[in-house]
């Protein structure tokens, strides 16, 4: 499994490296211990006279004791909440916590990133019901590593003027041209000078999200289609946060969500996260998205790609929507036929196409670097795909490895096919066993898979590590073999040897999945351009489509959320459970933060009702249920909840709930009746019970249904250890 992981890693997130910014020479009076600190600030004064930046400086040098901190301050976070990054030492840090204005002070972090059939397979056709005229006034914000603003799926043609609400710039750097599909770039962090795309991932997160219509693109014939984004007519912000040595680091998160909001993108996606959950004060995602949320703009974030071990997931806050990753039914597979004619099934991306001769195949011993008059044309056998790179600086033909991998195929660099243990036996004792070892490895083809969508063995999973009461991810979406734009500077395998130069590319991981939820929350938004983020949210999710839970783990909704998204229903869910911002504000007062803090988060407009009770956060409106409870010890769990109607005006709804063993689950009342559109109706469900062993987690769920619509939430049984 660790290795299993490691690959994933290196594969399909981009690795960053060390965040190397002030030893860079930020500042000469910079001691050992010093680093680049956030201080988080909360929200914005009203008064109009208040100068952000004049009070950030003040502050720092209050707590250094001299005038001339210009170089220490990093960034000022101005125009959507209150904060600034510095360099700090302990000392320092210590002394801005004990300031009033100050809600935290944390490390800056480094975060690291994380099609199209895919909307096919989800039932969303090229012709689905679509105003264009409304979708072409949406604006998504994409925080990434830069776009490639030439690529055919960001062509303006056809496209009417920007819309009028949007605020931002075009600050792309040298060489950067926005158009009416691009509307906004901006670029952030030491050593990037404009806001291109060199690594492919921002370019194919924004085309699948928004891009326009593409037809007749494939990988080398791959997946040959049409591709789009779910959102062909919207326009695109590009924030790029990711610098050339790869880092993105919380300071650049939290300026991109600053400078994002007051633009005024309606939709922000973000493909980037850290190795584990972080508490809300100390994660620039949770804090950056929690402002935007404020301003009713949703953002959708990748859940990791470090599943499927318990709480593996980083993306933790209730007012995220949370994305995991699913195969879709096209998968690549690939062939190899041995010399003595057995064929072998295996997987990877191989665009190499085989002229029929037989290569010698040669055992490798998978060292950094391969023996090269040993290897030259030759296939290796070495276990580790991600000798790939050094292969074929050796001058190999191709690589045969063996890694358990049963819903994922990796783009390689040179002929490659990645067998189950068993099958690579069989190529080992061959290649041991034969005077002269041959083989020949087809280029890929598409498998029909019909057991999609599957979790993703690599997607990240809950419970949630900070809020156990939430559910996390909240999602499933297609990330498995996406095509999308891609940028033609970036090795389309990873590897920087690979110089091929491609317009589209396949990749795979939550990464890709993220995107899509974005893109289908626009879609809801064209249609309903009111609703509130929450509101989105919960369309979208008690619309999903049931998911198989007994695929490759058994953490069931931990792992899908509430299921496949349905986009086709998503417009139309009945019923909705809303969240307001009040409503948030109090759940944080629940899991204990003072009213001090809170004031300061929420604009001094709102406080705590009531003493800190972390039992009560299960009581924010969400639109699933956690049961989390320890075995053998009798329970007796209440979940108040509101639906807001938004289907037909006269309409009653029934509870439907899935019996389970040892819990009896109630609804009071279990009939509601709406008279108009927007009423609003409370009931209460009740959770009795007594688990009996410390069984995995097993869940049922709640349907309110008018006979058309289905409102469906999972209820989790979590059992506690
Ligand atoms: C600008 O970028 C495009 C796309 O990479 C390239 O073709 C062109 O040569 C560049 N222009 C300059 C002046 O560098
Ligand atoms: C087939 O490909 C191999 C490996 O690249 C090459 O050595 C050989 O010359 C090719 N044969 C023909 C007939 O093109
Ligand atoms: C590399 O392989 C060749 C051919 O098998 C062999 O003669 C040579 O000794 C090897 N070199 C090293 C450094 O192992
Ligand atoms: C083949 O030989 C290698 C060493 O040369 C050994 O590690 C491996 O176990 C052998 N495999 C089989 C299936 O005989
Ligand atoms: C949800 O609550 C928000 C206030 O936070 C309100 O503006 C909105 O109308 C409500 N209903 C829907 C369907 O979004
Ligand atoms: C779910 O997957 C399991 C394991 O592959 C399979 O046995 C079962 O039939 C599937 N259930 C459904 C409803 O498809
Ligand atoms: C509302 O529902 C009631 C009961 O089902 C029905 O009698 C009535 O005609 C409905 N009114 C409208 C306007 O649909």
């Amino acid at each position: 499994m660790v290795k299993y992981n490691v690959i994933l890693f290196f594969f399909v997130y981009i690795v960053l490296s060390s965040m190397t910014f002030w030893s860079s020479g930020a500042t000469e009076s910079v001691d050992e211990s010093s680093k680049l600190h956030i201080v988080y600030m909360g929200s914005l004064p009203n008064s109009v006279s208040y100068s952000p930046t004049s009070h950030h400086l003040s502050m720092l040098e209050q707590i250094i004791g001299e005038s001339g901190v210009e170089n220490l301050l990093v960034q000022s976070y101005k125009r959507s909440f209150n904060g600034f990054s510095a360099i700090l030492n302990d000392q320092q840090k210590k002394k801005l916590l004990s300031m009033d204005d100050v809600v935290s002070v944390f490390p800056s972090q480094n975060f690291h990133i994380q099609t199209t059939r895919s909307w096919d397979f989800l039932g969303f056709s090229q012709s689905i019901k679509r105003d264009k005229i409304i979708e072409s006034e949406l604006i998504i914000g994409v925080m990434d590593t830069g776009i490639w603003p030439e690529s055919e799926s960001f062509n303006d043609k056809g496209f009417g003027p920007i819309p009028n609400k949007w605020m931002g710039v075009c600050k792309g750097g040298f060489n950067f041209t926005c158009n009416k599909k691009i509307i906004g770039a901006r670029f952030y962090g030491r050593g990037v000078d404009n806001a291109r795309d060199k690594e492919g991932h921002g370019t194919h997160t924004s085309s699948t999200a928004g891009g326009r219509e593409v037809q007749g693109v494939s990988f080398y014939d791959l997946a040959k289609g049409t591709a789009r984004g779910g959102v062909p007519s919207s326009r695109i912000a590009m924030y790029k946060i990711c610098s050339l040595d790869g880092s993105c680091s919380s300071s650049d998160i939290l300026a991109a969500f600053d400078d994002a909001i007051a633009d005024g993108v309606d939709i922000i996606t973000i493909s980037i996260g850290f190795s584990y959950g972080l508490e809300f004060l100390k994660d620039p995602i949770a804090i950056g998205s929690f402002h935007a949320m404020e301003k009713g703009i949703l953002t959708s974030h990748s859940a990791g790609n470090s599943g499927p071990s318990p709480s593996s997931t980083d993306s933790v806050a209730p007012w995220l929507f949370s994305v995991a990753a699913t195969t879709i039914d096209r998968q690549f597979i690939d062939k190899l036929i041995l010399g003595n004619g057995n064929i072998l099934s295996g997987r990877s991306v191989n665009t190499f196409t085989s002229n029929g001769t037989k290569i010698s195949i040669v055992e490798g011993s998978c060292l950094d670097s391969f023996n090269k008059t040993m290897v030259k044309g030759k296939i290796i056998l070495c276990g580790s795909p991600w000798h790939e790179g050094s292969a074929f600086e050796s001058g190999a033909f191709g690589i045969v490895s063996n890694v358990e991998l049963n819903d994922v195929s990796f783009v390689s660099q040179i002929p490659s096919v990645n067998l189950d243990s068993k099958d690579y036996g069989i190529v080992q004792s061959y290649t041991n066993l034969t005077k002269s070892p041959i083989a020949e490895i087809l280029k890929s083809e598409i498998f029909h898979d019909t057991t999609a969508p599957r979790i993703a063995s690599f997607s990240s999973c809950g419970p949630n590590s900070v809020v156990l009461d939430i559910m996390k991810p909240d999602i499933s979406a297609p990330g498995v073999g996406i095509l999308a734009a891609f940028s033609p500077i970036a090795p389309p395998s990873g590897n920087v040897g690979d110089r091929r130069k491609v317009n589209y590319n396949i990749d795979s991981g939550t990464s890709m999945a993220c995107p899509h939820i974005a893109g289908i929350a626009a879609y809801v938004k064209s249609f309903h351009p009111d609703w509130s983020p929450a509101a989105i949210k919960s369309a979208i999710m008690t619309t999903a489509k049931s998911m198989n839970g007994t695929y490759n783990n058994m953490a069931g909704e931990f792992s899908y959320g509430s299921g496949n998204v349905n986009p086709r229903l998503a417009i139309q869910p009945g019923l909705i459970y809303n969240i307001t911002k009040e409503d948030y504000v109090q759940m944080l007062c629940s899991y204990g933060y003072d009213n001090g803090k809170i004031k300061q988060i929420s604009g001094g407009k709102s406080s705590c009702h009531g003493a800190s009770n972390p039992s009560l956060v299960k009581n924010l409106n969400y639109p699933a249920l956690v049961i989390s409870v320890f075995p053998h010890k009798p329970f007796n769990i209440k979940f108040p909840r509101t639906v807001t109607n938004v289907g037909l005006h006269n309409a009653t709804y029934r509870a439907i709930i899935t019996p389970i063993p040892n819990v009896k689950i109630k609804v009071e009342p279990n009939l509601l009746s709406f008279k108009s559109l927007q009423e609003t109706q409370s009931f209460v469900v009740t959770a009795i019970g007594r688990v009996r062993s410390r069984q995995a987690e097993f869940s049922s769920s709640l349907v309110w249904s008018d006979g058309t619509h289905n409102v469906k939430s999972p209820i989790i049984v979590h059992i506690k250890s």
